[in-house]
């Protein structure tokens, strides 16, 4: 069974809805989602993993900086190229319209795009994937539901 890392930072618990939302997605379709708080996530979870997905809060336009530091840590792995090919994704929770989330957005997605990562672009909803203003409405959800879906099944394809 391929298995997808969700791994993000919430302060005050919207990533973490979106990150919830993400990994009943991923399981519907059958892999396994292990959702990780960045706080616990160790190099060994992006090793492991068939698929990794990354949230932030939206903090002066970047992802925050507990989810910066593990980024920076992964470069342990960049070396030997072991994220190469794998499928990447990222989401984020902003404040407000106009907040800089799509930044956050690209950060996380250059990330996962220097190791060598496989990320796909979303077509039925936020280009650059799931982007919530405050609390995740029930469009924000259901765009999860969505992006989980497409993430999981581009995890299966290439996982073979
Ligand atoms: C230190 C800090 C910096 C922030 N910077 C931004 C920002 O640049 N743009 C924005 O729209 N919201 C900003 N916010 C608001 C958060 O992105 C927003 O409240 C988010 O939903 C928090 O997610 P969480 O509940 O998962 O912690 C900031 C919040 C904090 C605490």
């Amino acid at each position: 069974m391929a298995n997808i890392a969700i791994i993000y930072h919430s302060h005050g618990g919207n990533t973490k809805k979106m990150a919830e939302a993400l990994a009943k997605a991923v399981e519907e379709t059958g892999c396994q989602a292990k959702l990780i708080k960045v706080a616990d996530a160790q190099l060994a979870d992006l090793r492991e993993a068939d698929g990794v997905l990354l949230g932030s809060p939206c903090y002066f336009g970047n992802m925050s900086a507990p989810m910066k530091e593990f980024v920076d840590r992964s470069v342990q792995l960049f070396g030997k190229g072991e994220l190469e090919g794998k499928p990447g994704g990222a989401f984020v929770s902003t404040g407000g319209i106009g907040g800089c989330g799509e930044l956050a957005l690209m950060s996380l997605t250059a990330g996962l795009m220097i190791h060598g990562m496989v990320v796909q672009g979303f077509r039925k909803g936020g280009h650059l994937g799931p982007l919530a203003i405050g609390e995740p409405d029930q469009r924000v959800l259901d765009e999860c539901r969505l992006y989980g879906t497409q993430f999981a099944n581009l995890v299966k394809r290439l996982a073979g």
